[in-house]
């Protein structure tokens, strides 16, 4: 049985690999779970070409796929307090997920509600905290209108369902083939492609008053041109030069355990679901990352271990 899913140098799908590791242990301030869920995330394999996010260094060699995790806590660091062995939880993870063990910080570590399944939670660290930090950020009054590029992947998913918690109306762009998903959330879809800056206005003659970009590139400036005038309302997650040259800002992260308290708690009253669409076990990693690589994820997808 594989015990961790890694990156063994900067490059495409051939430098991957499963590896024997060694079970981790925790250092001060750290958890250790056995794992039962992982989060497939686009950052994953972006780390794996060599990206860095802004100040990250770069990772020690070879690196364990997995940004976030849902388990069991199986052992905890020196000075961890309010965390106990046997807690299910989840959190972003120090150093891979895609394994049996995970490490995480005791300060980014949350208790799972027991309403909300180990796939949901896992989910949660990434996606939808970025879509509450990102809405914390534009800081839209209800009844305004938000318009999400790419409205149909983890964090447009997440962004759309917490917009509509807030009252606010939402428009997102997204493929022809997504429509009836982007309905399903309560969103106004737009088909994204030439002309797509007239299909939001004919879908939004109120105006935009706030524009969430997950896409950056040709996307965000074709769709960004002419619809909005404060640029102070524009963020990004996903092309931090192209939206700073447009005067918007990329997405703040706050990272913190009150906002993964925040969305557990919105999946557990029923207000968000984070639509895991697509289970892999984690021998099938490979596949699990090819499917989000391909850009076109719908909702998320998620990888599982056997109790
Ligand atoms: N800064 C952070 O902390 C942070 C955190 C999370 C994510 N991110 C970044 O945010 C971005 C989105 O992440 P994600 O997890 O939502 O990705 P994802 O689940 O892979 O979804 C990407 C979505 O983009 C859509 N798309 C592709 N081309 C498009 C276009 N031209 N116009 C509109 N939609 C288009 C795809 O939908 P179709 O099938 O409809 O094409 C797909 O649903 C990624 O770049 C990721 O790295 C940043």
């Amino acid at each position: 049985m594989p015990q961790a899913y890694a990156y063994t140098a900067f490059g495409g799908p051939e430098v991957e690999t499963f590896l024997d590791l060694p079970k981790p242990s925790p250092g001060p301030g750290q958890v250790l779970i056995k794992v039962r869920a992982a989060g497939v995330n686009p950052v994953d394999w972006k780390k794996r070409t060599g990206y860095r996010p802004q100040g990250a260094p770069a990772p020690a060699l070879p690196a364990v796929f997995g940004g976030e995790a849902a388990g069991v806590v199986e052992l905890i660091g020196p000075g961890v307090t309010g965390i106990a062995v046997g807690d299910e939880v989840f959190g972003q993870t120090v150093a891979g997920a895609w394994a049996e063990w995970a490490l995480l910080p005791a300060e980014l570590t949350a208790r799972r509600p027991p309403s909300v399944s180990f796939e949901d939670a896992a989910t949660l660290p990434i996606a939808a905290a970025t879509a509450h930090d990102a809405l914390v950020q534009l800081a839209l009054p209800a009844g305004a209108t938000l318009l999400i590029i790419g409205v149909g992947g983890g964090v447009g998913v997440a962004a759309a369902q917490i917009a509509r918690i807030q009252g606010l109306t939402v428009i997102g762009t997204a493929s022809a083939g997504k429509k009836d998903f982007v309905e399903s959330l309560d969103v106004v879809p737009v088909e994204y492609g030439e002309g797509v800056a007239d299909r939001v206005r004919a879908a939004a003659p109120q105006g935009v008053d706030g524009i969430l970009d997950l896409v950056g590139g040709h996307a965000l400036e074709e769709e960004v041109a002419g619809l909005l005038s404060d640029r102070t309302k524009l963020v990004s997650a996903a092309d931090r030069e192209t939206v700073a040259r447009l005067g918007g800002a990329p997405v703040a992260r706050l990272r913190t355990r009150a906002v993964l308290d925040q969305v557990a708690a919105w999946v557990a009253d029923g207000l968000l679901n984070p639509r895991v669409v697509e289970v892999f076990p984690l021998p099938e990693a490979a596949q699990a990352l090819h499917r989000v690589e391909g850009g076109h994820a719908r909702g998320k997808v998620v990888l599982t271990n056997p109790a």
